[in-house]
C-alpha cells in the first residue's frame, strides 16, 4: 500500500539527518562537517539534509569548541560558522533519523520522542554500520578531539556507504 503522503513525482525527497550530542558545540558539529564533507565528495549532498543539535541548552547560539573547529580544520573541513541549537519537539517531525554520539544522548532523546514522532533514533555510528560510541571530548584533550574526528569521519563514510547500497 502506498501512504497517503507518499512522493508520487519519481523524484525522490532528500533524507533528512540530525546528529545529537550533549552541547552542540564538539561531537555533533564535527559530525556535521564530516557529513557534509563526505557527502559532497561522494556527489549525495543534494540527497541528504544535515543538521546537528544538543539536548542540552547551554551553547545556544555558540559556536563550536575552538579545539573541535582547529581540529576539522586540520582536515580540511570548516565548521566556523555552525552555531549551537538545542533539540526541539519539531525535529522528532522535520528529520527521517536523530542519530546520537553515545549511549546517554540516546536515552535522553528516546525519552523525548513523542509517539507520533517521524523521526527514527539510532545511534550514529551504528547507523553507519559501526560498533561503538562518539566519547564526550569536552574535558579532554587535543588528542581526544582528532580521536572524534577520526570516528565521526569513519561514520560519515559508513553514511555514505549506506547510502550507496
Ligand atoms: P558535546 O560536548 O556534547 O560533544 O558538544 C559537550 C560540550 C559542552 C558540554 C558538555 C559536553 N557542557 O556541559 O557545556
Amino acid at each position: 500500500m502506498i501512504a497517503a503522503d507518499a512522493d508520487t513525482t519519481g523524484v525522490q525527497a532528500p533524507l533528512r539527518l540530525l546528529v545529537v550530542c550533549l552541547g552542540n558545540i564538539c561531537r555533533s558539529p564535527m559530525a556535521e562537517g564530516a557529513l557534509r564533507a563526505r557527502l559532497r565528495e561522494a556527489g549525495l549532498d543534494g540527497s541528504v539534509v544535515v543538521d546537528s543539535v544538543g539536548t542540552g541548552g547551554w551553547h545556544v547560539g555558540d559556536p563550536p569548541d575552538e579545539r573541535a573547529i582547529a581540529t576539522a580544520s586540520r582536515h580540511g573541513v570548516d565548521i566556523s560558522g555552525l552555531r549551537g541549537r538545542q533539540l526541539q519537539a519539531s525535529d522528532f517531525h522535520e528529520f527521517d533519523w536523530l542519530l546520537c554520539a553515545d549511549d546517554s544522548n540516546l536515552r535522553a532523546v528516546k525519552a523525548l520522542r513523542p509517539h507520533d514522532a517521524r523521526a527514527g533514533v539510532a545511534l550514529f555510528m551504528k547507523w553507519a554500520g559501526l560498533r561503538g560510541a562518539i566519547p564526550d571530548p569536552y574535558t579532554g584533550t587535543a588528542e581526544d578531539f582528532e580521536r572524534v574526528w577520526t570516528l565521526v569521519d569513519r561514520a560519515a563514510q559508513g553514511v555514505v556507504e549506506r547510502l550507496r547500497q
